[in-house]
């Protein structure tokens, strides 16, 4: 069905305000924070609350070749494009969501 125009999404940032190799947190109303990964020109965007406690991930390390981000607290780590738990005490996925690149800008879809 024709949306008449009107392009989707909610604004997240510029691709340009993510650093190379790293995260940008973003607070939108009535949800949980978001996390914008940038990792070899590829964008990722996640819950940014990692879900073995109340961490921020954007303020994780990120490991590049394994495209993982790892939890300031605890280590935990989790892929960043399924955001499937991959070093423990992780066990929960995380939230991964759907985005779109246009014109200089990061969508939030969905
Ligand atoms: S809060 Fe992230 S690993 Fe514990």
């Amino acid at each position: 069905m024709s949306d008449g125009g009107v392009l989707a999404g909610t604004f997240l940032c510029l691709e340009d305000a993510v650093p190379e190799g790293g995260a940008l947190k973003i607070e939108i109303a009535g949800r949980p924070p978001i996390a914008v990964f940038r990792v070899q020109g590829r964008f990722f965007v996640t819950d940014d609350t990692c879900t073995h406690g109340e961490a921020s991930l954007s303020e994780g390390e990120i490991d590049a070749d394994e495209c993982v981000v790892e939890c300031p607290w605890h280590s935990g780590a989790f892929e960043l494009s399924s955001g499937k738990p991959c070093g423990a005490p992780c066990t929960i996925a995380l939230r991964v969501h759907r985005f779109e690149r246009r014109d200089g800008g990061l969508y939030l879809l969905g």
